[in-house]
């Protein structure tokens, strides 16, 4: 079967940057399943939907017309790319996660990503729920400064502006979120390697991937 390698963990814990690494280091496809449930609430934002309406949160997700490209995210023939990074969409995502009627409606849109010669795919249940037989399983771990580091560094990139102890804070209500939720939390497989990143450059963390899968 094609195989995939998962990459959970907590947020601004550097799964994206790595697993896109990862997946061009080997000529696989890449699944940023956060995107989803990103694109998920910047829909429910723009049809002024209740978040606390689950089944219209969910419907949502199942009509997305999204379309993953080298030159970005689209939805509905935008370039939402930046768009979806906006700290109010990842908030509003964070909370929309723990509905399990969205996170069933996303799930067939994340399978599909599964396809030759292999995926790469980065979330917080990539290992337990989404794919739960892939081979290789990391659970990408960083300290909550390193993490606010990075996360104010991809904002500002993006132009967007952050300030730092705002960034912790909100890193950390939304980690508790993901780790408390009955449905989904965020914890690494039992069959997991956990590496901790908070001192380890994007290649040297990347090489530790590598290692893994070829052993
Ligand atoms: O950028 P950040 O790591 O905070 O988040 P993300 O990976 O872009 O995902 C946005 C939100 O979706 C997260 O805060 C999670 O609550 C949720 N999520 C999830 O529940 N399950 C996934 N597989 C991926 C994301």
């Amino acid at each position: 079967s094609i195989p995939v390698i998962t990459i959970d963990g907590p947020t601004a814990s550097g799964k994206g940057t790595i697993a896109q690494h990862v997946a061009e280091a080997l000529g696989w496809h890449v699944l940023d399943s956060g995107a989803l449930y990103r694109l998920a609430a910047l829909a429910c934002l723009r049809a002024q939907v209740d978040p606390a309406d689950q089944q219209q949160v969910a419907k949502q997700a199942s009509n997305l017309d999204v379309r993953f490209d080298s030159a970005g995210i689209w939805m509905q023939g935008q370039n939402v790319s930046n768009d979806i990074r906006q700290e109010a969409v990842g908030n509003l995502a964070s909370r929309i996660a723990a509905q399990p009627p969205l996170r069933e409606a996303l799930l067939a849109r994340q399978r599909v990503f599964r396809q030759a010669p292999g995926l790469v795919a980065d979330g917080r249940d990539m290992g337990t729920i989404v794919f739960p037989e892939a081979p290789l399983k990391i659970f990408l771990d960083a300290d909550a400064a390193s993490r606010a580091q990075r996360r104010c560094k991809q904002l500002k990139e993006k132009g967007f502006s952050a300030k730092i102890d705002e960034l912790i804070a909100d890193m950390e209500a939304r980690d508790a979120r993901d780790r408390s939720r009955s449905h989904a939390p965020l914890r690494a497989a039992s069959d997991a390697h956990t590496i901790d990143s908070s001192h380890m450059g994007v290649e040297e963390t990347v090489k530790a991937v590598l290692d893994l899968w070829s052993k």
